[in-house]
Protein backbone atom coordinates (compact mmCIF):
# COMPACT_ATOMS: atom_id res chain seq x y z
CA UNK A 1 0.00 0.00 0.00
CA UNK A 2 1.14 3.61 -0.79
CA UNK A 3 0.75 6.15 1.76
CA UNK A 4 -2.84 8.38 0.73
CA UNK A 5 -0.42 11.39 1.11
CA UNK A 6 2.00 10.66 -1.38
CA UNK A 7 -0.22 9.08 -4.13
CA UNK A 8 -0.54 10.96 -7.30
CA UNK A 9 -3.37 7.67 -8.24
CA UNK A 10 -5.90 7.45 -10.29
CA UNK A 11 -3.76 10.31 -12.68
CA UNK A 12 -2.36 8.49 -15.28
CA UNK A 13 0.94 8.94 -15.64
CA UNK A 14 3.46 9.23 -18.73
CA UNK A 15 6.45 6.97 -18.50
CA UNK A 16 9.50 6.56 -20.41
CA UNK A 17 10.84 3.10 -19.50
CA UNK A 18 14.30 2.42 -20.70
CA UNK A 19 15.43 -1.32 -20.92
CA UNK A 20 11.86 -2.22 -20.51
CA UNK A 21 12.57 -5.17 -22.62
CA UNK A 22 15.02 -7.04 -20.02
CA UNK A 23 14.46 -9.21 -17.28
CA UNK A 24 13.05 -6.05 -14.55
CA UNK A 25 12.10 -3.83 -16.81
CA UNK A 26 9.86 -6.33 -18.88
CA UNK A 27 8.08 -6.52 -15.63
CA UNK A 28 7.36 -2.88 -14.25
CA UNK A 29 6.05 -1.76 -18.02
CA UNK A 30 3.26 -4.78 -17.38
CA UNK A 31 2.64 -3.49 -13.85
CA UNK A 32 2.41 0.26 -15.52
CA UNK A 33 0.21 -1.07 -17.98
CA UNK A 34 -2.13 -3.03 -15.44
CA UNK A 35 -3.03 0.64 -14.09
CA UNK A 36 -3.56 2.13 -17.02
CA UNK A 37 -0.36 4.32 -17.67
CA UNK A 38 1.27 5.51 -20.49
CA UNK A 39 4.48 4.24 -21.81
CA UNK A 40 7.13 5.04 -24.33
CA UNK A 41 9.52 1.73 -23.94
CA UNK A 42 12.92 2.26 -25.33
CA UNK A 43 15.97 -0.52 -25.36
CA UNK A 44 18.78 -1.12 -27.46
CA UNK A 45 17.92 -4.62 -27.66
CA UNK A 46 21.10 -6.09 -26.37
CA UNK A 47 21.95 -10.00 -25.75
CA UNK A 48 20.26 -9.35 -22.49
CA UNK A 49 16.59 -8.38 -24.22
CA UNK A 50 14.74 -11.27 -25.22
CA UNK A 51 11.79 -10.63 -27.86
CA UNK A 52 9.69 -13.21 -25.98
CA UNK A 53 9.65 -10.99 -22.92
CA UNK A 54 6.88 -9.04 -23.92
CA UNK A 55 4.44 -9.78 -26.66
CA UNK A 56 3.78 -7.92 -29.88
CA UNK A 57 0.67 -6.53 -28.11
CA UNK A 58 2.18 -5.32 -25.03
CA UNK A 59 5.00 -3.91 -27.40
CA UNK A 60 2.36 -1.99 -29.22
CA UNK A 61 0.82 -0.91 -25.93
CA UNK A 62 3.88 0.14 -24.54
CA UNK A 63 5.10 2.08 -28.00
CA UNK A 64 8.59 0.40 -28.17
CA UNK A 65 11.32 2.02 -29.78
CA UNK A 66 14.60 -0.05 -30.36
CA UNK A 67 17.12 3.08 -29.18
CA UNK A 68 20.04 3.21 -27.39
CA UNK A 69 19.85 5.53 -24.50
CA UNK A 70 24.30 6.09 -25.30
CA UNK A 71 23.00 7.41 -28.58
CA UNK A 72 21.74 10.99 -27.47
CA UNK A 73 20.52 12.66 -30.94
CA UNK A 74 17.91 9.11 -31.69
CA UNK A 75 16.93 9.38 -27.92
CA UNK A 76 16.21 12.97 -27.90
CA UNK A 77 14.26 12.44 -31.63
CA UNK A 78 12.26 10.11 -30.27
CA UNK A 79 11.87 11.74 -26.55
CA UNK A 80 10.87 15.02 -28.77
CA UNK A 81 7.98 13.39 -30.96
CA UNK A 82 6.49 11.36 -27.85
CA UNK A 83 5.98 14.85 -25.43
CA UNK A 84 6.72 15.68 -22.09
CA UNK A 85 6.48 12.54 -19.28
CA UNK A 86 5.77 12.38 -15.97
CA UNK A 87 8.60 10.37 -15.20
CA UNK A 88 11.59 8.36 -16.66
CA UNK A 89 12.49 4.84 -15.18
CA UNK A 90 16.20 3.59 -15.90
CA UNK A 91 16.21 0.35 -15.93
CA UNK A 92 18.88 0.06 -19.16
CA UNK A 93 21.94 -0.90 -18.55
CA UNK A 94 24.70 -3.18 -19.16
CA UNK A 95 23.94 -5.97 -15.81
CA UNK A 96 26.39 -8.73 -15.96
CA UNK A 97 29.23 -8.77 -13.58
CA UNK A 98 31.07 -11.18 -15.46
CA UNK A 99 30.87 -9.53 -18.63
CA UNK A 100 32.59 -6.21 -17.33
CA UNK A 101 35.52 -7.95 -15.92
CA UNK A 102 36.42 -8.76 -19.77
CA UNK A 103 35.32 -5.59 -21.32
CA UNK A 104 34.30 -2.45 -19.46
CA UNK A 105 33.48 0.08 -21.99
CA UNK A 106 29.98 -0.94 -22.97
CA UNK A 107 29.66 -0.23 -19.61
CA UNK A 108 31.00 2.93 -19.32
CA UNK A 109 28.76 4.01 -22.66
CA UNK A 110 25.24 2.78 -21.43
CA UNK A 111 25.66 2.66 -17.77
CA UNK A 112 27.14 6.23 -17.47
CA UNK A 113 26.71 7.65 -20.77
CA UNK A 114 23.41 6.40 -21.44
CA UNK A 115 22.02 7.74 -17.77
CA UNK A 116 24.06 11.18 -18.66
CA UNK A 117 21.77 11.64 -21.67
CA UNK A 118 18.42 10.98 -19.79
CA UNK A 119 19.31 13.40 -17.86
CA UNK A 120 19.92 15.67 -20.03
CA UNK A 121 16.69 15.15 -21.03
CA UNK A 122 15.08 15.99 -17.68
CA UNK A 123 17.25 19.30 -17.43
CA UNK A 124 15.88 20.29 -20.64
CA UNK A 125 12.54 20.11 -19.05
CA UNK A 126 11.49 16.65 -21.10
CA UNK A 127 10.32 14.79 -17.71
CA UNK A 128 9.68 15.89 -14.39
CA UNK A 129 11.14 12.96 -12.65
CA UNK A 130 13.52 10.12 -12.87
CA UNK A 131 14.21 7.13 -11.21
CA UNK A 132 17.54 5.53 -11.34
CA UNK A 133 17.70 1.80 -11.29
CA UNK A 134 20.78 1.52 -9.15
CA UNK A 135 21.82 -1.61 -7.16
CA UNK A 136 23.32 -2.52 -3.93
CA UNK A 137 26.47 -3.57 -5.05
CA UNK A 138 27.44 0.04 -5.44
CA UNK A 139 28.18 0.01 -1.81
CA UNK A 140 31.25 -3.04 -1.73
CA UNK A 141 31.43 -5.94 0.11
CA UNK A 142 30.94 -5.85 3.90
CA UNK A 143 30.97 -9.15 6.15
CA UNK A 144 28.52 -8.44 8.94
CA UNK A 145 25.59 -5.79 9.35
CA UNK A 146 24.15 -3.97 6.55
CA UNK A 147 24.04 -0.91 4.99
CA UNK A 148 22.05 1.79 5.50
CA UNK A 149 21.32 4.40 2.22
CA UNK A 150 23.96 6.93 4.06
CA UNK A 151 26.93 4.21 4.31
CA UNK A 152 29.81 4.97 1.68
CA UNK A 153 30.10 3.72 -1.06
CA UNK A 154 32.71 1.13 -2.58
CA UNK A 155 32.60 -0.20 -5.74
CA UNK A 156 34.47 -2.91 -6.74
CA UNK A 157 33.95 -4.22 -10.13
CA UNK A 158 33.74 -2.20 -13.39
CA UNK A 159 29.78 -2.73 -13.26
CA UNK A 160 29.12 -1.68 -9.91
CA UNK A 161 31.43 1.42 -10.56
CA UNK A 162 29.33 2.28 -13.17
CA UNK A 163 26.38 1.86 -11.64
CA UNK A 164 28.04 4.49 -8.83
CA UNK A 165 29.75 6.84 -11.20
CA UNK A 166 25.84 7.10 -12.80
CA UNK A 167 24.25 7.37 -9.54
CA UNK A 168 27.30 10.35 -8.53
CA UNK A 169 25.84 12.43 -11.89
CA UNK A 170 22.18 11.65 -10.97
CA UNK A 171 23.21 13.72 -7.42
CA UNK A 172 25.00 16.36 -9.30
CA UNK A 173 21.99 16.92 -11.28
CA UNK A 174 19.78 17.09 -8.66
CA UNK A 175 21.98 19.17 -6.64
CA UNK A 176 23.23 21.96 -9.62
CA UNK A 177 19.80 21.84 -11.46
CA UNK A 178 17.43 20.99 -8.79
CA UNK A 179 15.82 18.08 -10.74
CA UNK A 180 13.97 15.51 -9.45
CA UNK A 181 15.62 12.29 -9.31
CA UNK A 182 15.63 9.63 -6.77
CA UNK A 183 17.97 6.18 -6.23
CA UNK A 184 17.14 2.63 -5.86
CA UNK A 185 19.78 0.21 -4.86
CA UNK A 186 17.88 -3.15 -5.14
CA UNK A 187 19.35 -6.33 -3.87
CA UNK A 188 19.55 -9.57 -6.37
CA UNK A 189 16.18 -10.08 -8.30
CA UNK A 190 14.98 -13.66 -8.89
CA UNK A 191 11.51 -14.40 -11.26
CA UNK A 192 10.47 -15.13 -14.84
CA UNK A 193 12.62 -13.61 -17.64
CA UNK A 194 16.06 -13.67 -16.42
CA UNK A 195 18.51 -13.70 -18.87
CA UNK A 196 20.35 -17.78 -18.71
CA UNK A 197 23.81 -16.66 -18.34
CA UNK A 198 22.56 -14.80 -14.18
CA UNK A 199 23.03 -17.64 -11.40
CA UNK A 200 19.82 -18.58 -10.20
CA UNK A 201 18.10 -19.41 -14.68
CA UNK A 202 21.74 -20.82 -14.81
CA UNK A 203 21.27 -23.11 -11.76
CA UNK A 204 17.45 -23.80 -12.85
CA UNK A 205 18.60 -24.54 -16.58
CA UNK A 206 21.67 -26.89 -16.17
CA UNK A 207 19.61 -28.94 -13.81
CA UNK A 208 16.72 -29.50 -16.39
CA UNK A 209 19.64 -30.50 -19.18
CA UNK A 210 20.97 -32.60 -16.52
CA UNK A 211 24.62 -30.40 -15.96
CA UNK A 212 26.08 -29.44 -12.83
CA UNK A 213 25.38 -26.31 -11.57
CA UNK A 214 28.52 -24.27 -11.84
CA UNK A 215 29.14 -22.16 -8.79
CA UNK A 216 32.41 -19.70 -7.79
CA UNK A 217 35.16 -20.43 -5.27
CA UNK A 218 34.09 -22.55 -2.43
CA UNK A 219 30.17 -20.97 -2.89
CA UNK A 220 30.20 -19.17 0.05
CA UNK A 221 29.61 -15.89 -1.67
CA UNK A 222 26.39 -14.43 0.46
CA UNK A 223 23.76 -12.27 -1.46
CA UNK A 224 20.06 -10.78 -0.46
CA UNK A 225 17.71 -12.02 -3.06
CA UNK A 226 14.43 -10.19 -3.35
CA UNK A 227 11.24 -11.25 -6.50
CA UNK A 228 11.18 -8.99 -9.15
CA UNK A 229 7.52 -8.65 -8.70
CA UNK A 230 8.17 -6.70 -5.22
CA UNK A 231 10.98 -4.91 -6.73
CA UNK A 232 9.09 -3.16 -9.23
CA UNK A 233 6.00 -2.81 -6.64
CA UNK A 234 8.37 -0.62 -4.77
CA UNK A 235 9.31 1.23 -7.60
CA UNK A 236 6.19 1.79 -8.75
CA UNK A 237 5.30 3.07 -5.38
CA UNK A 238 8.36 5.80 -5.66
CA UNK A 239 6.88 6.54 -9.02
CA UNK A 240 3.38 7.11 -8.14
CA UNK A 241 4.57 9.48 -5.24
CA UNK A 242 4.27 13.53 -5.37
CA UNK A 243 7.19 13.96 -3.08
CA UNK A 244 10.12 11.53 -0.60
CA UNK A 245 11.74 12.30 2.05
CA UNK A 246 14.83 11.04 0.40
CA UNK A 247 16.28 10.68 -2.79
CA UNK A 248 17.81 7.56 -1.96
CA UNK A 249 15.74 3.83 -1.31
CA UNK A 250 17.98 0.30 -0.46
CA UNK A 251 15.02 -2.60 -1.97
CA UNK A 252 16.13 -5.46 0.30
CA UNK A 253 15.57 -9.42 0.24
CA UNK A 254 16.63 -12.22 2.21
CA UNK A 255 20.08 -13.55 2.25
CA UNK A 256 21.21 -16.84 1.10
CA UNK A 257 25.17 -18.25 -0.02
CA UNK A 258 25.14 -19.50 -3.82
CA UNK A 259 25.86 -22.37 -2.10
CA UNK A 260 22.39 -22.64 -0.20
CA UNK A 261 20.60 -20.90 -3.19
CA UNK A 262 22.01 -24.29 -5.45
CA UNK A 263 20.63 -26.71 -2.48
CA UNK A 264 17.38 -24.75 -2.58
CA UNK A 265 16.44 -24.81 -6.19
CA UNK A 266 18.39 -28.77 -6.34
CA UNK A 267 15.29 -29.70 -3.63
CA UNK A 268 12.40 -27.81 -5.10
CA UNK A 269 13.11 -29.74 -8.51
CA UNK A 270 12.90 -33.16 -6.47
CA UNK A 271 16.69 -33.69 -6.48
CA UNK A 272 18.10 -35.00 -3.00
CA UNK A 273 21.00 -33.00 -3.62
CA UNK A 274 22.89 -30.11 -5.66
CA UNK A 275 25.06 -31.29 -8.64
CA UNK A 276 27.27 -28.89 -8.01
CA UNK A 277 30.84 -27.95 -10.04
CA UNK A 278 33.40 -25.78 -8.09
CA UNK A 279 34.84 -23.39 -10.92
CA UNK A 280 37.66 -21.06 -10.44
CA UNK A 281 36.40 -17.79 -8.46
CA UNK A 282 35.40 -14.51 -10.38
CA UNK A 283 38.13 -11.86 -10.48
CA UNK A 284 37.62 -9.72 -7.28
CA UNK A 285 34.36 -11.90 -6.11
CA UNK A 286 32.75 -9.55 -3.73
CA UNK A 287 32.23 -11.75 -0.33
CA UNK A 288 28.70 -10.22 0.72
CA UNK A 289 26.13 -7.57 0.51
CA UNK A 290 23.51 -6.84 2.51
CA UNK A 291 20.95 -3.35 2.93
CA UNK A 292 19.04 -1.95 5.72
CA UNK A 293 15.55 -1.35 3.65
CA UNK A 294 14.05 0.23 6.92
CA UNK A 295 13.27 3.35 4.88
CA UNK A 296 11.19 2.85 1.79
CA UNK A 297 9.49 0.39 4.41
CA UNK A 298 8.74 3.37 6.65
CA UNK A 299 7.96 5.60 4.46
CA UNK A 300 6.25 4.24 1.45
CA UNK A 301 4.85 1.57 3.25
CA UNK A 302 6.73 -1.18 1.18
CA UNK A 303 7.54 -4.91 2.03
CA UNK A 304 7.84 -7.88 -0.16
CA UNK A 305 5.17 -9.89 -0.35
CA UNK A 306 7.16 -13.32 -1.82
CA UNK A 307 9.40 -15.45 0.42
CA UNK A 308 12.50 -16.95 -2.06
CA UNK A 309 11.95 -20.81 -0.41
CA UNK A 310 8.12 -20.49 -1.59
CA UNK A 311 8.47 -18.42 -5.03
CA UNK A 312 11.53 -20.23 -5.92
CA UNK A 313 9.25 -22.73 -7.08
CA UNK A 314 6.68 -21.05 -9.30
CA UNK A 315 10.20 -19.23 -10.87
CA UNK A 316 11.55 -22.69 -11.92
CA UNK A 317 7.55 -23.97 -13.22
CA UNK A 318 8.04 -20.93 -15.84
CA UNK A 319 11.29 -21.65 -16.67
CA UNK A 320 10.14 -24.90 -17.05
CA UNK A 321 7.27 -24.33 -19.69
CA UNK A 322 9.17 -21.89 -21.86
CA UNK A 323 11.73 -23.90 -23.59
CA UNK A 324 11.51 -21.43 -26.54
CA UNK A 325 12.16 -18.68 -24.79
CA UNK A 326 15.40 -20.41 -22.95
CA UNK A 327 16.40 -21.51 -26.16
CA UNK A 328 16.77 -17.83 -27.36
CA UNK A 329 18.15 -16.81 -24.02
CA UNK A 330 21.10 -19.17 -24.55
CA UNK A 331 21.62 -18.06 -28.26
CA UNK A 332 22.13 -14.71 -27.30
CA UNK A 333 24.34 -14.95 -24.25
CA UNK A 334 26.45 -16.28 -26.88
CA UNK A 335 26.57 -14.10 -29.18
N1 LIG B 1 18.93 -8.17 -11.89
C1 LIG B 1 19.24 -7.78 -10.68
O1 LIG B 1 19.36 -8.61 -9.79
C2 LIG B 1 19.44 -6.32 -10.36
C3 LIG B 1 19.59 -5.92 -9.03
C4 LIG B 1 19.72 -4.58 -8.74
C5 LIG B 1 19.72 -3.64 -9.74
N2 LIG B 1 19.61 -4.05 -11.04
C6 LIG B 1 19.59 -3.00 -12.10
O2 LIG B 1 18.31 -3.06 -12.69
C7 LIG B 1 18.39 -2.72 -14.08
C8 LIG B 1 17.75 -3.83 -14.90
O3 LIG B 1 18.41 -5.05 -14.64
P1 LIG B 1 18.01 -6.39 -15.38
O4 LIG B 1 18.44 -7.50 -14.54
O5 LIG B 1 16.62 -6.29 -15.84
O6 LIG B 1 18.99 -6.30 -16.63
P2 LIG B 1 18.89 -7.01 -18.06
O7 LIG B 1 20.29 -7.15 -18.51
O8 LIG B 1 17.99 -8.18 -18.01
O9 LIG B 1 18.15 -5.90 -18.95
C9 LIG B 1 18.77 -4.69 -19.33
C10 LIG B 1 17.99 -4.14 -20.52
O10 LIG B 1 18.58 -2.89 -20.88
C11 LIG B 1 18.75 -2.85 -22.29
N3 LIG B 1 19.88 -1.97 -22.59
C12 LIG B 1 21.19 -2.17 -22.29
N4 LIG B 1 21.92 -1.14 -22.74
C13 LIG B 1 21.04 -0.26 -23.31
C14 LIG B 1 21.19 0.99 -23.95
N5 LIG B 1 22.38 1.55 -24.11
N6 LIG B 1 20.09 1.62 -24.42
C15 LIG B 1 18.86 1.05 -24.29
N7 LIG B 1 18.66 -0.15 -23.70
C16 LIG B 1 19.75 -0.79 -23.21
C17 LIG B 1 19.01 -4.30 -22.70
O11 LIG B 1 18.72 -4.50 -24.07
C18 LIG B 1 18.07 -5.04 -21.76
O12 LIG B 1 16.78 -5.16 -22.32
C19 LIG B 1 19.87 -2.52 -14.38
O13 LIG B 1 20.12 -1.14 -14.38
C20 LIG B 1 20.59 -3.20 -13.22
O14 LIG B 1 21.80 -2.55 -12.96
C21 LIG B 1 19.47 -5.35 -11.38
Amino acid sequence: MIPEQYLLYPYRMRFIVTGGMGFIGSHFVELLLENEHEILLIDKMTYAANPLNLSQEVQNQANFRKIDIADAISLNECVEKFGLVDCIVNFAAESHVDRSIKNSMPFIESNIKGTMNLLELLRNGGAKSMIQISTDEVYGSLDTGSWDEQSNLDPRSPYSASKASAEMMCNAYRNTYGVKVIVTRCANNFGPRQSVEKFIPLAITSIFNGNQIPIYGDGSNRREWVHVFDHCQAIYNLAMAEKSNHYIYNIGGKEFSNLNIAEIISKTTNKEHANIEFVTDRLGHDFRYSVNDERIRSEFGWKPKYDFESAIGETIDWYRSNPEWIKISQKQVKK
